[in-house]
C-alpha cells in the first residue's frame, strides 16, 4: 500500500470509497440496526433462536465481585467463560447514577444502555458518512479479506459496543470469521445474529496474547477512553495480525471548532483563575464539560492524551507497521446541518453527518455526569451545565 494521506477535509465529508453508503437509505438502517436490539432482560443473549448457545465462547472468567475491577480473576492466556442464561449476562453490568455501566473497566466513560446505543447508532452512520463506508481503503481491505482456497479470512473488532460495525461485516463478508470484543455485552439479538459472527466480553487491556497471529483485519473505532496504555495497546493491536493483515484505527476528538483550526473556548466558571484553564464568558460549555472529562479521564487511569498524541503522529515509524504501508487522515464534522458543500451530493452529505453527530454530541453530555460525579462535582452544577448545552448555548 503506498503511503499517502486520506483528503478528508470538512467539504470532503461523505465521498464514498466503498458502496454501502448507497446501499440502503440512511433511515431504514437506522430502524434495522433498531430492531435487532431488544433490552438485556428480554434478550436471548448467548442463544440462537433454537436455543443453542450461539456464544460459546466469552473470554473472561465469572466476576468474582462484578463491579469491581479488582474482582476479576482473569488469568494472562485468559480463560473462556460461556454463560447460558440472561442473568449471567447480568454479571458484566451494574447500574449506576440511572445508567447501566460494564462491569469491568471502571475508567471507561460511557454507558452500556439503550440510550448509550441509540446514540451509538447515530455515531455510526455517521462515521459511514464521513469515512464513505465501513472502512478507509477499500480496495486494501477488499483484497485482503478476499477469499483464499484452504484458509479462513478472520477479523476483529475492539471495542464493539453495538455491534453494528461487527454485523454488517459478518454479513458482507459471509466467508470470514468475525470476532467482536467489548466490555459489556453486545446488545443483538442473537435470532439475527449471522454464524460467521461470535462477540466475547473482555478488557483489551488486559492484553490481547490469545489473538496473536489469527486476523487479515483488526479494527478499533472511538475506544480511546477506555484503554489504560495506548502503547501497549497498539503492539498487541499489531501482534494479532496475521502478516499482511491491516490494522484500522478510527478515533475522534470532541472539541468544538470556533472555525476551521480554531479550538472553542470553555465557558468560564468560578474558581479556573486557580488551576489557569482557558477561561471565557462566551466559551463552549460543551468544551468546558467535556474538559473535566478528559482529566477525570486522566486522573482515571485512561491515556486519553497519549491517545491523541500517538494517533495524530501517525504510526509511520511504530515498529511493526510495515515501511511505506501506513496511511492516515482526518475529518472534520459540522455539528449541525448548516455546512454547505460543492454540489448537491454533498450538501446533502454534510446535512445528514451533521445532523448526526449534532444528536449523539447533544446526548453524551448527560453521560459523562457520572464520571465527574466520581470525581467531586456536583449535579447541581453538572445539570445546570448540561441545561445551558440543551439550550443552545453550546
Ligand atoms: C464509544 S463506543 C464505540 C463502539 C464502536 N466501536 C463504534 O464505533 O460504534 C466504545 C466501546 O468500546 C468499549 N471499550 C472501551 N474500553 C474497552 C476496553 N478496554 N476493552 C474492551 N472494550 C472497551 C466500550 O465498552 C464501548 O462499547
Amino acid at each position: 500500500m503506498a503511503s499517502r494521506l486520506l483528503d478528508l477535509d470538512p467539504t470532503s465529508i461523505g465521498q464514498v470509497h466503498g458502496s454501502d453508503a448507497k446501499e440502503r437509505p440512511l433511515t431504514d438502517k437506522a430502524e434495522s440496526i433498531r430492531e435487532q436490539r431488544p433490552k438485556y432482560e428480554q434478550s436471548m443473549f448467548g442463544m440462537s433462536s433454537n436455543g443453542d448457545r450461539t456464544f460459546s465462547h466469552v473470554r473472561t472468567n465469572e466476576p468474582a465481585n462484578p463491579g469491581s475491577e479488582a474482582g476479576l480473576n482473569r488469568d494472562e492466556e485468559g480463560s473462556f467463560y460461556s454463560y447460558n442464561s440472561t442473568r449471567d449476562v447480568r454479571l458484566f453490568v451494574k447500574e449506576m447514577h440511572g445508567r447501566i455501566w460494564n462491569s469491568l473497566n471502571e475508567t471507561y466513560v460511557l454507558p452500556s444502555d439503550d440510550t448509550e446505543w441509540n446514540r451509538l447508532d447515530k455515531q455510526h452512520l455517521a462515521h459511514i458518512i464521513g469515512l464513505g463506508g465501513l472502512y478507509p481503503y477499500p480496495e486494501q481491505v477488499e483484497a485482503v479479506l478476499a477469499p483464499v482456497e484452504g484458509t479462513t479470512k478472520c477479523i476483529l473488532d475492539v471495542g464493539c459496543g453495538t455491534g453494528s460495525w461487527v454485523l454488517e461485516m459478518a454479513e458482507r463478508f459471509p466467508h470470514t470469521l468475525v470476532t467482536g470484543v467489548d466490555l459489556a455485552p453486545t446488545p443483538l439479538d442473537a435470532a439475527h445474529f449471522p454464524s460467521n459472527l461470535r462477540i466475547e466480553i473482555d478488557d483489551i487491556n488486559l492484553g490481547l496474547s490469545h489473538f496473536y497471529g489469527q486476523f487479515d483485519l483488526v479494527h478499533m473505532r472511538s475506544v480511546q477512553s477506555g484503554i489504560h496504555d495506548i502503547d501497549k495497546t497498539l503492539s498487541d493491536l499489531f501482534l494479532c495480525l496475521k502478516p499482511g493483515g491491516i490494522l484500522i484505527i478510527v478515533d475522534g476528538g470532541i472539541h468544538f471548532l470556533r472555525d476551521l483550526g480554531t479550538f472553542g473556548r470553555m465557558r468560564r466558571v468560578d474558581g479556573d483563575e486557580e488551576d489557569a484553564t482557558a477561561t471565557s464568558e462566551d466559551g463552549s460549555w460543551f468544551n468546558r464539560i467535556h474538559w473535566e472529562v478528559s482529566r477525570a479521564c486522566q486522573i482515571a487511569g485512561a491515556s486519553v492524551d497519549r491517545s491523541h498524541e500517538v494517533l495524530s503522529a501517525g504510526l509511520w515509524d511504530h515498529p511493526f507497521s510495515e515501511p511505506g504501508s501506513v496511511a492516515s487522515g482526518s475529518y472534520l464534522f459540522p455539528v449541525g446541518p448548516w455546512a454547505q458543500g460543492n454540489n448537491v451530493a454533498q450538501n446533502q452529505q454534510l446535512h445528514y453527518g451533521g445532523l448526526l453527530m449534532r444528536q449523539s454530541l447533544m446526548n453524551i453530555h448527560r453521560a459523562f455526569h457520572s464520571i465527574l460525579l466520581r470525581h467531586g462535582m456536583t449535579q447541581d452544577v453538572l445539570d445546570a451545565w448540561s441545561q445551558e448545552i440543551d439550550q443552545g448555548e453550546c
